[in-house]
């Protein structure tokens, strides 16, 4: 993979305040991309945008709210021009058991992880196919490969959205827009520390590399699936899990 050159390219990021988000804005942004930061937490979300300076917005909305969703891409547009690249980062992960799912943290999680993430792709995809170019990039999730005794709804939605990552490539991919989707295993973020160190050093004791992933090793791929160069590659899931699912 060669480093993708996206001077003037714009990008529109979600959940990029922290965690993989930030470090797919910081990463696409350093190849010299304009980068839209969208997040619901506000602080965090400026303090990010403000690190990476010049060509970077923050924009604070709820995906959970479609209303103001669609007010937040049309507000990416106005500050830095047509979006050329999505990538639907954000994501709902409670690890809770199956028996202790509500159905409102089940909506919840949908709404969020998959919901958002098609009504987004289908309004921003409308000016990618009108300029005959984009690059949509999806975070799954090994979760959504893998089952666990935890996280159903988390995994079932992650798969939802590589199934869906298929539908809008078959869509597409006549008019230069590519959509594919990232699957990572365990990476090193905020949501990952929300299960306690006990438990996070014996899951990354199962991982074959034998460590957990750092954010910025998952956005170097998402930065060459928004290239110019990965045009050819369009309805993909790329497992980055370090060995754990080898196929
Ligand atoms: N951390 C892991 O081990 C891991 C593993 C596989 C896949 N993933 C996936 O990677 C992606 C990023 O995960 P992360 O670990 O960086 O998560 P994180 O919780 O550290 O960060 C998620 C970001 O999304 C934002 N966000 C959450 N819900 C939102 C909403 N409704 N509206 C707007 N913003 C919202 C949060 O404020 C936060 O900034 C997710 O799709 C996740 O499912 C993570």
């Amino acid at each position: 993979m060669s480093t993708p050159e996206l001077t003037g390219r714009t990008a529109l990021v979600t959940g990029a305040a922290s965690g993989l988000g930030a470090a797919i804005a910081e990463t696409l942004h350093s190849h010299g991309a304009q980068v839209a930061l969208l997040d619901r937490d506000a602080r965090a979300n400026h303090d990010t945008a403000a690190r990476l300076g010049a060509r970077a917005v923050a924009i604070t909305a709820d995906l959970a709210d479609l209303d103001r969703l669609d007010a937040a891409h049309t507000e990416a547009a106005e500050r830095l021009g047509p979006i050329d690249i999505l990538v639907n980062n954000a994501a709902m992960a409670p690890m809770r058991g199956l028996w202790e799912i509500e159905p409102a943290e089940w909506d919840a999680v949908f709404a969020v992880n998959v919901r958002a993430a098609f009504f987004l792709t289908r309004a921003v995809a409308k000016g990618m196919r009108a300029r005959g170019f984009g690059r949509v990039v999806n975070i799954a999730s090994l979760a959504g490969q893998r089952a666990r005794p935890t996280g159903a709804h988390y995994g079932v939605s992650k798969a939802a959205l590589i199934a869906m990552t298929r539908n809008f490539a078959a869509e597409l991919a006549a008019d230069g827009v590519t959509v594919n989707a990232v699957a990572p295993g365990m990476m090193e973020t905020p949501m990952v520390n929300t299960i306690g160190a006990a438990k996070k050093a014996e899951l990354a004791a199962q991982i074959p590399v034998g460590r957990i992933a750092e954010p910025a090793e998952i956005a170097g791929l998402v930065a060459y699936l928004a290239g110019d160069t990965a045009g050819f590659v369009t309805g993909a899931t790329y497992d980055i899990n370090g060995g754990v699912l080898m196929r």
